[in-house]
């Protein structure tokens, strides 16, 4: 992991590489990619020798390839473009024609690699998949045959796969097996973009680089945790993606599965990819597997009707273009789960997320256990708040302590206060993409930001009985609320049958 501003002393550049982008000229390669590789330069944290080579699927000129570029960092850079970083992060940037459905023209791209060993030096080479999910077969099978995924002599090889990563178990372990026929695991990055947050990356050092937090991080002292990631987007140009995903598939396997792997994980005894994920897929592994008629009871799932959010008029999920009129999909899903070991039997641990809500909240809350009233039976005190420890991601990043103290005054009487930690109000950090951590490990070959193999299906298998029970029940069960609200009711129902509250999505 590193610190994009400043190259210091800890931070390696990593070795010569071409980088090789499908689908360059497509959204994610110019929101996130390219602007992400162009922090890097500005940075120093590229290597001395480095070529983009951006793979078409029509026929391209290299300036013309540069140009688009260029256009998309100005419009999406986090920084101020400089024009001399830009000039030195394009300055071998090759168009190449390849598609998969026409293997033969791999060829060019393999005269391209070549051409950047024999002119400059570059032996290693990295894919970058920034395609829809169907194509990462097809693509992976077309560099596997032309023999580009193997590492020989030093050179490395390296495929990074976008989100999402199947559809469902089965897909999931199909895609692992195929990809994992042409290539070794250490060479696949997949990634969650979750995990290229600093805050998300700082629940590991919460835990584990404090003596305070872990000792009572358990069973014993902690009564639930709530995992929320609400959103105040609507599916606007995406609903035929959406009508294939929904709101679980998009977000609960993947980002909020991080976040709750993180939280509940084990002390990995080496801060190294293999222990790390190691101990979060065993995390994950843990979740209680429920029968369909237990996922129904403990899941809502929410589609939005119009409403307003701020000062915007959002339309009904069912009128989005590209969204059947009665489609049964869900915007917003609601889950109550629990981790069967030693650490966390009994505790549940609720998710939330979904789309057109009333406010952008990405948050983690660990809700302690109630102190012992006793002492307090002889004052006025009526009741004593549990103490709340709150990982904020979005949108404020920082930490909350919620805890009692004594109202001033000659009675005693007791209030809930709060201690905040900003992360901006210590740390000066440049504005990032969020992807520069993500790009920048795989170059030095760090995978232990990346899903393995083991905690991609571990999350499929915890969320399936849900997409099974779900499809079962079609209508029946789906919980419409109002666009700018905070959820269907039903969600807060399946908290207060447990006595527990969500917090509120749009507090401070
Ligand atoms: C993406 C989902 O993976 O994550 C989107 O496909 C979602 O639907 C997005 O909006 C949320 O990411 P973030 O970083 O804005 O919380």
């Amino acid at each position: 992991m590193m610190n994009a501003d400043t190259v210091n002393a800890r931070e390696r550049i990593p070795d010569s590489c071409c980088f090789v982008i499908f689908g360059v000229t497509g959204d994610l390669a110019h929101r996130l990619v390219i602007p992400a590789l162009y922090n890097l330069e500005e940075s120093g944290l590229l290597p001395e020798k480095f070529c983009i080579v951006g793979v078409t699927r029509t026929e391209t000129q290299s300036k013309t390839l540069k140009a688009d570029l260029m256009k998309g960092l100005e419009k999406h850079a986090t920084r101020p473009v400089k024009q001399e970083i830009a000039d030195k992060l394009f300055g071998c940037l090759t168009s190449i024609h390849a598609d998969p459905g026409d293997p033969k023209s791999v060829e060019g791209l393999k005269v391209q690699l070549e051409k950047a060993r024999k002119d400059k030096g570059i032996t290693n080479h990295l894919f970058y998949l920034a395609v829809p999910p169907g194509a990462f077969k097809p693509i992976s099978e077309m560099l596997g045959a032309a023999g580009l995924l193997k590492e020989k002599d030093d050179a490395w090889r390296r495929l990074v796969i976008e989100k999402p990563f199947g559809t469902d178990l089965q897909s999931a372990k199909q895609l692992n097996a195929d990809l994992l026929k042409l290539a070794d695991e250490h060479q696949l990055y997949r990634i969650d973009h979750y995990l290229g947050k600093e805050t998300v990356q700082n629940i590991l050092v919460l835990r584990f680089a404090n003596g305070m937090f872990e000792p009572i991080w358990n069973r014993n002292h902690i009564d639930h945790v709530q995992i929320t990631v609400s959103e105040t987007i609507d599916v606007g140009t995406r609903g035929s993606f959406y009508e294939q995903t929904g709101a679980l598939r998009d977000m609960v396997p993947n980002h909020l599965f991080q976040l709750m792997a993180l939280v509940a994980m084990e002390p990995p005894s080496r801060f190294d990819a293999h222990s790390v994920r190691s101990e979060k897929g065993e995390a994950l592994a843990a979740i209680q597997t429920q029968t369909e008629a237990e996922a129904l009871k403990n899941s809502v799932r929410g589609q939005y009707l119009a409403g307003r959010i701020g000062d915007r008029q959002v339309g009904y999920y069912r009128q989005t273009k590209d969204v059947s009129p009665d489609s049964v999909v869900e915007t917003y899903a609601a889950l109550k789960l629990t981790i069967d070991n030693w650490r966390w039997a009994g505790v549940p641990f609720y998710l939330r997320t979904g789309k057109a809500l009333a406010a952008k909240r990405t948050e983690v809350a660990i809700r302690f256990k109630q102190a012992p009233f006793s002492m307090f039976r002889t004052t006025e005190v009526e009741r004593l708040s549990q103490n709340y420890l709150v990982i904020g991601i979005e949108p404020t990043e920082g930490i909350m302590l919620q805890f009692n103290t004594k109202v001033p005054g000659p009675q005693v009487t007791i209030d809930g206060v709060e201690m905040k930690f900003k992360y901006k109000d210590y740390f000066k950090a440049s504005p990032n993409t969020g992807y520069e951590t993500l790009i920048y490990d795989c170059m030095i070959g760090d995978n232990i930001l990346f899903q393995r193999a083991d905690g991609v299906e571990a999350g499929w298998a915890a969320v399936q009985p849900f997409l099974n029970a779900w499809k079962k029940a079609g209508g029946k069960g789906l919980a419409m609320y109002q666009a700018g609200t905070d959820g269907p009711e039903e969600a807060h129902e399946l908290l207060e049958r447990d006595g527990r509250r969500w917090r509120a999505i749009d507090g401070e």
